[in-house]
């Protein structure tokens, strides 16, 4: 399979990128290195052997994540690992931070269902530390995550299109 990582030289996305490769599989990493240095490319290709291209831009741009599907497209799947920094802002300004995560989600979405990536994940840090009434509880995240991961594909990945 070849999997395009949006944020993939990240934390996540640098670890996702070495177990795809040890997987047999090839790696294509979209970052725009605001959290992440270039230097990433080099380790991971001195841990693997293999060479994990990083194509440098912001992946809620369609140009870049068009660009990443010209130059090593087509994928078979995308990961959306990307994440803006630093995370006790998403409390502070949360509207900001949807509209974030929506934009990056959108134009993976809108560019690789044009071209024809069948499967997308989405990563994503959900914590709860408390239990406040009227907002979503522990019980009530872990029932959601349930369903969410119901409507997962076998492989844990949302199928974007019916066969
Ligand atoms: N760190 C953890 O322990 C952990 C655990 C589980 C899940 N997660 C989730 O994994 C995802 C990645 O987390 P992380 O810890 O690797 O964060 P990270 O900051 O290390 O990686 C995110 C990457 O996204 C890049 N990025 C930011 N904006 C971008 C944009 N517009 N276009 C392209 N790249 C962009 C950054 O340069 C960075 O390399 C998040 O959704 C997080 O919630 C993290």
């Amino acid at each position: 399979m070849r999997v395009l990582l949006a944020g993939g030289a990240g934390y996540i996305g640098s670890h996702t990128a070495v177990a795809l490769v040890e997987a047999g599989h090839d790696a294509v990493m979209l970052d725009e290195l605001s959290n992440a240095s270039a230097t990433t490319a080099d380790r991971i290709a001195q841990i693997t052997g293999t060479s994990v291209p990083l194509v440098v831009g912001d992946a809620a741009a369609d140009a870049a994540v068009v660009s990443a599907f010209g130059e090593h497209g087509p994928f078979d799947a995308i990961v959306h690992l990307r994440r803006s920094r630093p995370s006790g802002q998403s409390m502070q300004m949360p509207l900001q931070w949807y509209a974030n995560n929506l934009r990056t989600t959108w134009a993976l979405l809108r560019v690789g269902l044009a071209r024809g990536s069948g499967r997308f994940l989405f990563s994503s840090t959900g914590t709860v530390y408390s239990d406040p009434a009227g907002t979503l509880g522990p019980r009530r995240v872990v029932e959601a995550r349930h369903e969410a991961a119901r409507q997962c594909g076998r492989r844990g990945t949302l199928r974007l299109r019916s066969r």
